[in-house]
């Protein structure tokens, strides 16, 4: 049922934890399943993500997810972290069970909500960044009816 990806960032999370006076912090959940997921970035003056941490109180595919995705995030540009979709984390996860899609969102999701928080201790705007939502759920419905 899961891939061998899964299984190994599931059984040997990586980047987990917690980042002390992150640059941007992002916590976000899904009501129906009641997962939660907090994302910390690390970003330095050139707008690079040194370092990124998460948090995960949620199924396996939501710890999977997670660890992929900190190290999709890790040394990219805050542009191009905008970029770490959560289509791109199933896919370097080399699959996961469509009742299992909704877990990924959550990743993007999180690492949304710290590049925003980001934006706002700095006083920026990053350009395609929209206020993540803290919930999920109501997107998830949306994209069930994609997958
Ligand atoms: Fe909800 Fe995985 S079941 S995040």
């Amino acid at each position: 049922m899961y891939t061998k990806k899964v299984m190994d960032h599931f059984s040997n999370p990586r980047n987990m934890g917690e980042i002390e006076n992150p640059s941007g912090v992002g916590t976000v959940g899904n009501a129906k399943c009641g997962d939660i997921m907090r994302m910390y970035l690390d970003i330095d003056d050139k707008g690079i993500i040194n370092d990124v941490k998460f948090k995960t109180f949620g199924c396996g595919a939501a710890v999977a997810t997670s660890s992929i995705a900190t190290e999709l995030v890790k040394g990219k540009t805050v542009e191009d972290a905008l970029k770490v979709t959560n289509k791109a984390v199933v896919e370097a996860l080399d699959g996961l069970p469509p009742v299992k899609v909704h877990c990924s969102l959550l990743a993007e999701e999180a690492i949304h909500a710290a590049l925003w928080d980001y934006a706002e201790r700095k006083g920026i705007k990053i350009e395609g960044l929209e206020k993540p939502k803290s919930d999920i759920h109501e997107e998830e419905e949306k994209e069930e009816i994609v997958y």
